[in-house]
């Protein structure tokens, strides 16, 4: 007698030891880059409040979250920074004793293993909120380049051991590559923001970093969402000068462009879970609609299968003593 003939794919699906041998991806404590926001001030530990979980730190107690990350086995943390005072030009991005370059300084002084990742943009310096400079409400391409190149050899100079432009300025891997080698810094790689979306995800991050634009949008340098092959067009153009690592952001919306990144690059991909996510998750989890762990890890596991090898987030403390149960 004839047997009905189908597949049968539970075969493999009955134990969690079986469903462990044929996992596809995994989550790795390395896989994590852990941001952190420094700020001006003494004994300040501040909630951001669209961030529940995620806080403002001076340097006098930046060390104890630090501390912790790194006990929890996490490798690298990326540095955000936010100055008393800001001004048309973002001068406090470049100053030697900015709150960033005392920041890294302070971190690689206490904890020399660790990575430290700056980001390099000017809109947490600026009075007008913007990546770049201004004039009459327009942000400047090529004079942008020049300050950007500033910050991120003043932030080398402090310690950073990788420098990850966000600006979206054209040309700024090729000037920051350029600025960084003349200055003595060849050694130190660029993990570049090189398809970076204008998203409305950035919300919550604006308010932890106080880098709200004060007029217009980013529209005019991040890209707009709709679009795919323009992602190829930025990568390309930054892998041709010298990007060492590329970035996708915003992540949960844009996993097709990780996965597009992954096959046709082959630098190390970084997908950054931005605030938006992480607020949305956090809020859902506080109502008791959703479970928190299960949700992070489903949603990490699916930026990894995309393609990501390190995902940037705000969730990577948790995770760490999520991997260790
Ligand atoms: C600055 C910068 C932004 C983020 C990281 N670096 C925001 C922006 O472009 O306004 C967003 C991070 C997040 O939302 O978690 N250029
Ligand atoms: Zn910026």
């Amino acid at each position: 007698m004839d047997a009905l003939q189908f597949h049968r794919h539970r075969r493999l699906r009955q134990t969690e030891n079986l469903r462990a041998m044929v996992r596809e991806t995994h989550l790795h404590v390395e896989d994590f880059i852990y941001p952190v926001f420094a700020i001006e001030g003494e004994n300040v530990k501040q909630e951001v409040p669209s961030m529940p979980g995620v806080y403002q730190f001076s340097l006098d107690r930046l060390n104890d979250e630090i501390a912790e990350a790194v006990e929890l086995g996490i490798k690298s943390v990326i540095i955000f920074g936010i100055p008393n005072e800001k001004d048309e030009v973002g001068s406090q991005a470049y100053c030697e004793h900015g709150i960033v370059q005392k920041a890294i300084h302070q971190v690689k002084q206490s904890f020399p293993d660790l990575v430290v990742i700056a980001d390099t943009c000017l809109c947490e310096y600026t009075s007008h909120g913007h990546c770049g400079v201004v004039e009459q409400e327009e942000v400047l391409n090529d004079p942008s380049l020049e300050l950007l190149v500033k910050t991120a050899v003043s932030q080398a100079s402090a310690g950073a051991d990788i420098i990850a432009p966000s600006n979206m300025m054209d040309g700024f891997v090729a000037a920051i590559r350029r600025g960084l080698d003349e200055a003595g810094f060849a050694h130190v790689p660029i993990m570049s923001y090189a398809v970076k979306y204008a998203s409305a995800f950035y919300g919550p991050f604006r308010d932890a970093a106080n880098s709200t634009p004060q007029f217009g949008d980013r529209k005019t340098y991040q890209m707009d969402p709709a679009n795919r092959l323009e992602a190829f067009r930025e990568a390309e153009s930054d892998v041709a000068e010298g990007a060492d690592f590329i970035m996708v952001k915003p992540a949960l919306a844009y996993l097709d462009i990780i996965r597009d990144m992954k096959n046709r690059f082959h630098l190390p991909i970084v997908a950054y879970n931005v605030s938006g996510e992480y607020a949305m998750i956090k809020a859902a989890a506080q109502n008791g609609w959703v479970n928190e762990k299960q949700i992070v890890l489903e949603m990490l596991l699916g930026m990894k299968r995309a393609g990501a090898d390190l995902i940037l987030t705000y969730f990577a403390k948790d995770v760490a003593r999520w991997l260790k149960e």
